[in-house]
């Protein structure tokens, strides 16, 4: 595939970064994954600005504006479609702090970030019919990261560790439980959740990535009329509920059959499933 580092375009097996970038030794920048489907980007300037806040938290001056980033991205896409052989690529994009010639926890202000782009063959997005899509089956664990899980950092041994966790138990992912037994997100996805006929997922707080899928789907839905709470959502209110989905970039909305031993609901994908990915698909290029 195609790369992008530091301003140039390259074969990703060419491309080299030293040793001691910060990104390397402390895991000390900013990441974003967008996915694109025949070529158009989903959620493309809600990506470039979380990106942007979470460059800003971190106190990484963003190395382009949101048009030379469009411009990288369409590169990115355009130069990989040939070599992919699949209408659904993933842009990832990563800016870290840079090099640095001494390992020092402290960071100088004027280090020049590296930026590095790459383009990759997505999953397939999900059948939108109950009776095709694949639903996955997924662990549930007490969430042991970080209280900044609002930034989208590319130090992610919490995460990995997280859903290897669910892998470990054969299991598609885990779901994180915080210390008072509140659902907060999954190890690469955000939650969702039917409760009472209602369409729930957890508020945006420290506690989890403000998920552009998460946010598309809450605007889409809305626009349509069907109302979702942000409100807390508990353990038991979660293994209790008629349908529990997952969604992120690579996922859109997928959904959850069953959490360690529980069955969700009837252990099928649900109605209010099918409608609502029937809405976000309505909207997810407007
Ligand atoms: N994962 N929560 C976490 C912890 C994530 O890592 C992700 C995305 C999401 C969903 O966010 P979005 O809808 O913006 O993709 C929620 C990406 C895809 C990854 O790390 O590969």
């Amino acid at each position: 595939s195609i790369a992008f580092l530091n301003n140039a375009y390259l074969p990703l097996q060419e491309a080299r970064i030293s040793p001691m970038d910060r990104g390397f030794l402390f895991g000390d920048g900013i990441y974003e994954v967008i996915p694109t489907h025949h070529g158009k980007p989903v959620g493309l300037s809600a990506h470039l600005k979380r990106m942007a806040n979470g460059l800003a938290a971190i106190e990484i001056s963003n190395p382009f504006d949101a048009s030379q980033w469009q411009d990288i991205v369409s590169t990115l896409t355009e130069q990989n479609a040939t070599a992919l052989a699949t209408p659904y690529i993933g842009i990832y994009l990563h800016v870290s702090r840079g090099v640095e010639p001494q390992r020092h926890h402290a960071y100088g202000q004027d280090i020049t970030p590296t930026v590095f782009g790459y383009g990759f063959a997505m999953a397939t997005p999900p059948k939108t019919k109950r009776e095709e899509v694949t639903g996955l089956h997924v662990a549930l664990s007490e969430d042991l990261r970080w209280q900044r899980c609002h930034i989208k950092s590319t130090s992610l041994l919490g995460n990995v560790m997280h859903y290897q966790q669910g892998v470990s138990k054969g299991k598609n992912e885990t779901i994180l439980v915080n210390q008072q037994g509140e659902i907060t997100e999954a190890a690469s996805c955000n939650v969702f959740a039917v409760i009472n006929d209602q369409i729930v997922t957890p508020p945006l707080d420290h506690q989890l990535l403000p998920g552009i899928t998460r946010q598309l789907v809450i605007d889409s839905l809305r626009k349509e009329g069907v109302i979702v709470r942000e409100r807390r959502m508990t353990k038991q209110e979660l293994l209790n509920a008629q349908e529990v989905w997952l969604t992120s970039s690579s996922k859109e909305i997928t959904p959850v059959l069953s959490i360690d031993e529980q069955v969700i609901g009837e252990g099928s994908p649900g109605k209010v499933w099918e409608k609502c990915l029937d809405i976000y698909n309505r909207y997810k290029f407007v």
